[in-house]
């Protein structure tokens, strides 16, 4: 018997790869499910970054491993790309590391500067991502609750009043997922301040500023965050390209050569053609978002008539592409969920796969057809 890793202890299957298969197997047996639990776009991206990669494959370079850091017109267009969107002045030749999406610069960040025992802080409802990759690499993750009441903003008078001596690096995730709350005018000034108070590396994950948000922020745009903050950012959503795998970290030199040293020891470079197809869909115009939002508001305005006929309630002013919801009080989420995967044959995520503090609330995507929406609220009427 060849025994595990230690570390593989610390985890557990991804709750969808468990959940998605019991939903399969509801398929397999002809039930019509209709899956509103994971967030993977189901729009198309635009059309000139399909034509892009096309176009990459029959130039001979495609084919040769790639820079580790990516081509320079790749990190020249993320970087126009914070300029314009974020007003944050990135340099392109050592301020930007393009990932393989952002999950992939959780771990890569992680192994950077976490060492055994290091204490990490992670959001509560939050990515369960941050916790996993916490434990697999033997650090200790030290949860921080957030709540409807403070609009699900960290609270750091709290945080302080706790022993932060061996906290080095702090999660946060703005606009928010799963609640999609969207930063206060404050939080980001104050989360700075605190890094440098405390010496802690804060790591603003930054996947949904573009969907149904009129107000995009970036961390690094309050003055000297480049000192303690790193941001991720990723083409998944903003684009629809969550399975062509593109993001990037964004920071001061330091910390993206740190970074570089362990990415580059663990991959060769990204695809050419996705490089250029990247290119082209971070030179899209306002009409991309303003078309990409549209959809997405029909969805939601459907999913809200949904969350109603299951006598749950939301914020209105909620950002993102999932809507948040509160169950009736005293239901419990994953129960709530199963009665309505059984009856109804809708599969909508618990909020507990988020935290503790998730339970009570569900979460329901925008990844699914109008058409798919209305046959959910007719279902469940
Ligand atoms: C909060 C958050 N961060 C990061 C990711 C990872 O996105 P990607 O790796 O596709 O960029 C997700 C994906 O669902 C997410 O919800």
């Amino acid at each position: 018997m060849i025994e595990v890793a230690k570390r593989l202890h610390t985890v557990e299957e991804y709750y969808f790869s468990k959940k998605l298969r019991e939903v399969g197997l509801l398929i397999a047996s002809g039930k019509p499910i209709i899956n509103l639990g994971i967030g993977s776009p189901d729009l198309q991206p635009p059309q000139k970054v399909v034509d892009a990669i096309t176009a990459s494959f029959n130039n001979p370079v495609a084919h040769k491993y790639q820079s580790y850091q990516g081509l320079p017109e790749l990190r020249e267009a993320m970087s126009a790309f914070y300029k314009n969107h974020f007003s944050v002045s990135v340099n392109a030749a050592n301020e930007i590391l393009p990932l393989m999406g952002s999950k992939e610069g959780i771990m890569h960040i992680s192994m950077a500067y976490l060492n055994e025992g290091d204490e990490v802080l992670i959001p509560n409802p939050g990515y369960p991502t941050y916790q996993s990759v916490t434990k697999l690499v033997g650090a200790k993750g030290v949860l921080y609750n957030l709540d409807a009441a403070n609009n699900w903003m960290p609270n750091l008078e709290v945080l302080e009043k706790q022993d932060l001596s061996n906290v080095k690096l702090m999660w946060v995730n703005y606009p928010h997922m799963p609640t999609g709350a969207t930063p206060t005018e404050t939080i980001f000034k104050e989360l700075v301040a605190f890094g440098k108070r405390h010496n802690i590396l804060i790591v603003n994950d930054n996947p949904y500023s573009f969907v149904l948000n009129d107000n995009p922020k970036s961390i690094l745009s309050v003055d000297g965050a480049k000192e303690v903050c790193l941001e991720l950012n990723s083409l998944s959503k903003t684009f629809n390209m969550a399975g062509w795998r593109v993001g990037m970290v964004l920071g001061n030199s330091g910390h993206i050569s740190n970074i570089l040293k362990v990415k580059s020891n663990m991959d060769s470079g990204m695809f050419y053609g996705i490089q250029k197809g990247a290119v082209e869909a971070l030179k899209c115009s306002k009409m991309w978002f303003v078309t990409l939002n549209s959809v997405y508001k029909r969805r939601r305005d459907l999913v809200w008539q949904l969350a109603e006929a299951l006598n749950c309630t939301y914020d209105k002013n909620a950002t993102g592409m999932f809507v948040w919801a509160k169950l009736p009080a005293y239901l419990k989420s994953e129960e709530f969920i199963d009665v309505v995967l059984k009856e109804n044959h809708i599969f909508i995520t618990p909020g507990t796969i988020f935290g503790s503090q998730g339970e009570g609330y569900i979460r329901f995507s925008l990844c699914a057809s109008t058409e798919i929406l209305e046959e959910a609220i007719a279902r469940v009427k």
